[in-house]
């Protein structure tokens, strides 16, 4: 198993199907009444997030928490990093406290990478979104509830849809589809697909409707205003007339196929509230299959070595 996760490209085949296959024993934990166990008893995972996330973040604490890890929270809001601190210098703070594992989300694409790399902390990094790059837990649990659905993935057509440009989440799940032998099909706007997406493992096209007849998955990602300092399309309007996700377009689906989004939602924007709360849409589902990927993530990351044993390691190398 690799020591950090990244970015989906990390996993091999055999890596991602160990972390899915975990995380489906792992599920029924979260069904019992008491939602723990003992497996990283005395091992601290920090979460530190310099974005705001709701999901993301609450679920790493929960995934943490039902493995009775001690689960340290960091906000970059309230911290000293507003008093211009460097990521350096917050990441010694960390690995002086003896984190185990940090999972980072944060706004500069390659934040992770950096952490992972500098030797600032020997516990294992977990890039939880880093700008417009990657998410690879995401990706991981979309992979996930497909294969519920689905059953094995190799050969399923997953059509991702909307603002391809500014999404962490379409690239990772694009890399990790590829991986798992699905074929991902992007469709956008020309100004939302990002330069070099030829060089992606992936179908693109501008137009929804012909994608949508042979798709066993849809996912619909958000407009990400945030992030954009320019006019990507006409009008939201015109935007949810050609890539929003409606009863009418929803009726093109396959009978078995189903509708993803990986929240936050702008309902009415790229989909619509009875889509979104539909007999097809596993929205809600992604959510709760995010804490058993992410509990597989951290016992496959952290379990296996304590934290004198990577310094060891590392050391070696
Ligand atoms: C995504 C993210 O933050 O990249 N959300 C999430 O993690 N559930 C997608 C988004 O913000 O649109």
């Amino acid at each position: 198993m690799i020591r950090h996760l990244l970015s989906s490209a990390d996993l091999s085949k055999d890596d991602a199907v160990l972390i899915l296959d975990t995380a489906e024993e792992l599920l029924s934990v979260a069904s019992r009444p008491i939602k723990k166990l003992p497996t990283l008893r005395g091992r601290t995972v920090v979460n530190l997030f310099f974005e705001d996330s709701t999901r993301t973040r609450i679920s790493f604490e929960a995934a943490a928490k039902r493995l009775s890890a001690d689960v340290i929270n960091f906000s970059s809001k309230g911290s000293s990093v507003s008093k211009g601190e460097s990521l350096k210098d917050t990441a010694l703070t960390l690995q002086a406290m003896g984190a185990d594992a940090v999972v980072i989300r944060h706004g500069s694409s390659g934040a992770p990478h950096r952490l992972a790399h500098a030797s600032w902390i020997n516990g294992a990094i977990i890039n939880a979104g880093d700008g417009s790059h990657e998410h690879p837990t995401q990706a991981l649990l979309d992979a996930f509830t497909m294969r519920r659905h689905l059953g094995d993935l190799d050969g399923r057509r997953v059509t991702i849809v909307g603002d391809v440009l500014h999404s962490r989440v379409a690239r990772s799940n694009a890399l990790l589809l590829s991986i798992l032998g699905a074929d991902v099909t992007l469709v956008a706007p020309p100004t939302l697909l990002p330069v070099g997406v030829d060089s992606w493992p992936v179908q693109t096209s501008y137009e929804l409707d012909g994608a949508l007849d042979k798709a066993d998955v849809v996912m619909m990602l958000r407009v990400q205003g945030e992030r954009m300092n320019d006019a990507f399309f006409p009008s939201a309007r015109e935007y949810s007339r050609r890539y929003g996700l409606d009863t009418r377009r929803m009726r093109r689906l396959p009978e078995h196929a189903i509708v993803m989004h990986p929240g936050p939602m702008n309902r009415g924007m790229e989909i619509t509230a009875d889509v979104a709360d539909s007999a097809r849409s596993v929205i809600v589902e992604q959510v709760t299959n995010g804490v058993a990927v992410r509990m597989a993530v951290l016992y496959l990351l952290l379990s296996g070595s304590t934290d004198a044993e990577s310094t060891e390691a590392r050391e070696e190398a």
